[in-house]
This record gives C-alpha cells, sequence and structure tokens, in this order.
C-alpha cells in the first residue's frame, strides 16, 4: 500500500490523458488551449502499465481527467484497459459534459462506473459566458443520459465564483430537489496563470456549509477512497451537497489521491512542484518494478500540504495542465 511520511495512504489515482480542452473556462483557459510544445500523450500500452502498477501499490480508484478527456480518440479503450486492470474497482471520469450525451452508454459499456461534469452555473448565459461556449443544454443533455444510463453516480462540479455564487447555490438547492445528483461546489484556487482572477473572484465555502447546517441538512461520513468533499444530505432532497474548500485547515490531511500528468509525471499534490518524471520507464513491461519502486521513492518527499495560504501555486500553470 502506498504510503506518504505522514501515513496518509494513497488509493485514488488521477490518470491525465490530454492536456487539451475545448472549452474556455474564465478561471481556467480563458483564452483557449494553446499548444506551446508539441508532444505525445501517454499511450495505451503506457497507461496499461501504469494502471497494473498503481493497482499492485494498492490504487483501487482510476479518475480519468484532462484538459478535456473526452477528446482522445481512444477514450473507450483506455476505459476498457483500466477498468479491467486488477484490482481496480472504480473508474470515474470527469468531463466538461460536451460529449457525453452521445457517449455516455458506450463509456459506461467500456467500465466507467462514475461521471462528474462540470457546470459552473445553471442559467445558461451565465454559463456560456464563463465557459467561452454555447453549449448549456448539450452538456445538460448529457447529464440526463448520464442519469438514464444508470451510472454508480453522477455528480456536478461548480466553481465557486464571488458574483454568481449565492444565486446558484441557491438555484441548485432546488434543482437537486427531485434528482439524485450530488452537486459539489469548489472554491476558487489560485493558479499560476491570473492571480487577478482569483483576487476577485474567490469566495470561501464555510459560509454555505452554515447555511445547509442551519438548514437542517447533516453532515456524511467519507469514505476512505473518497474525494475531499464534505458531503451533506436532507431528507426533503433526492440530491446531495459536496463542499470542496482547499482552503480550509485541514484539507491535506485525508489527501488520498496522485496525479499522473498526460505527460507521464506523477505529481504529488496539485501545486507547487515540477512532478516526478515516469516515461522513461514506461516503455517495456520488464521495468515495472522500477517503476513501483520511484513511485514509492517519490512519495517519500510528498509535502504535509499545499501552502495555498502563502499564495504558492508553485509550477501549475491553470489545472487543465495536471487535470484538477
Ligand atoms: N479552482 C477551482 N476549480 C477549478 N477547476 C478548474 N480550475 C479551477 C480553479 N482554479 C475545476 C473545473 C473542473 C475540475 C476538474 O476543476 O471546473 O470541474
Ligand atoms: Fe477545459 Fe476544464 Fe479548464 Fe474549463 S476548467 S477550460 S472545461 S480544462
Amino acid at each position: 500500500m502506498l504510503s506518504d511520511s505522514f501515513d496518509r495512504k494513497f488509493f485514488y489515482l488521477r490518470l491525465s490523458l490530454t492536456d487539451v480542452c475545448n472549452f474556455k473556462c474564465d478561471y481556467c483557459l480563458p483564452d483557449g488551449y494553446h499548444c506551446e510544445t508539441p508532444h505525445a500523450n501517454l499511450s495505451l500500452s503506457e497507461i496499461e502499465l501504469l494502471a497494473r502498477c498503481f493497482a499492485k501499490l494498492g490504487t483501487n480508484k482510476i479518475r480519468l481527467t484532462g484538459g478535456e478527456p473526452s477528446l482522445r480518440k481512444d477514450l473507450v479503450e483506455v476505459m476498457q484497459i483500466c477498468s479491467q486492470t486488477e484490482g481496480i474497482k472504480q473508474l470515474a471520469m470527469t468531463t466538461n459534459g460536451f460529449k457525453l450525451a452521445s457517449h455516455a452508454k458506450r463509456w459506461k459499456e467500456a467500465g466507467l462506473s462514475h461521471v462528474n461534469v462540470s457546470v459552473d452555473s445553471l442559467d445558461p448565459r451565465q454559463f456560456e459566458l464563463i465557459t467561452g461556449t454555447k453549449t448549456f443544454s448539450k452538456v445538460m443533455r448529457g447529464v440526463d443520459e448520464a442519469l438514464n444510463q444508470g451510472f454508480e453516480a453522477v455528480k456536478l462540479n461548480a466553481v465557486l465564483i464571488k458574483h454568481m455564487a449565492e444565486t446558484n447555490f441557491i438555484k441548485y438547492l432546488e434543482w437537486i430537489k427531485h434528482r439524485p445528483v450530488e452537486v459539489r461546489f469548489i472554491e476558487l484556487m489560485q493558479m499560476g496563470d491570473h492571480p487577478e482572477y482569483f483576487e476577485q473572484h474567490h469566495i470561501a465555502g464555510d459560509g454555505f456549509k452554515t447555511l445547509l447546517l442551519r438548514q437542517g441538512w447533516e453532515q456524511q461520513i467519507r469514505a476512505h477512497n473518497a474525494g475531499p468533499a464534505q458531503v451533506f444530505h436532507h431528507p426533503d432532497y433526492a440530491g446531495k451537497i459536496g463542499l470542496i474548500m482547499p482552503y480550509s485547515n485541514d484539507f491535506c490531511a485525508s489527501c488520498n489521491r496522485l496525479r499522473i500528468s498526460s505527460l507521464g509525471k506523477l505529481h504529488l499534490c496539485l501545486f507547487g512542484e515540477e512532478g516526478v518524471d515516469l516515461r522513461d520507464l514506461l516503455s517495456n513491461s520488464a521495468q515495472q518494478d522500477q517503476l513501483m519502486q520511484r513511485i514509492e521513492t517519490a512519495l517519500q518527499t510528498k509535502k504535509v500540504s499545499h501552502f495555498l495560504h502563502d499564495g504558492n501555486t508553485g509550477a501549475t500553470p491553470h489545472l487543465a495542465s495536471i487535470g484538477g
């Protein structure tokens, strides 16, 4: 089992399949994706080896991320490989939902069990302003289709953006009254690319927690392989609310995830480090033991916290680079 020097255990791997994205979210890629240096994303055989090694080291959950993972032409094969890896019990994906309506069925058949869709606003105009695309109804059709397909879980991600957070929160509460969907509000994180956006738009999530508790919502106990969300439920609502608050004090104490970039670097944290290159060990499965050793050794250098409070965004220009 992978563990670090602070005795945290790592069950959960976030695997970025590409850093390309077709949306232009204000807080992430406001000018859209630009390719700086042409590069080759991880191949299917490299992904297969990574999945196998991580599973041997105790990983039981893989989340496919990006950029936008559905832009990978071989996504279905990636899903088949990951879901069929011995030891992997959960295959999740975070997507902007652009292809969800047309692909949900195929993805489910390929072994995808959990889907998170980014929907920052339920107001179509506002959604289009944030994402820079006219795709609200398409994405929402995708959400409906994912619900129809009966995935183990369909969750929505909404970044908390100051000027619209409160109205959006209230709209979402109505929306989940009769829908069995968990909506997760994520505190905006400061990234290297545009510090001023953070200054203007960040709002803390704890005010929303107080509001929920006051209205009779109850906080759930966290599963060992769950993400960092604090999840709340209420007897009158079919859905749930999750709050992801990376600026809260104990956020890093429950860290259980590692990240692999689409170029094969191991990232021990979203923030503040360059990543450990694994690529030279991915071309030959005979190097499996060396690969596992490198991962275990790297983990011993994982720091206790992200130090975001000190304004440390480190080497991460935007989340499209290592998939959030
Ligand atoms: N702060 C918080 N969340 C972000 N995301 C992307 N950039 C940021 C940021 N700076 C979210 C996306 C998506 C998830 C992968 O991360 O909206 O839901
Ligand atoms: Fe694309 Fe996600 Fe970044 Fe939006 S947040 S631009 S959907 S990678």
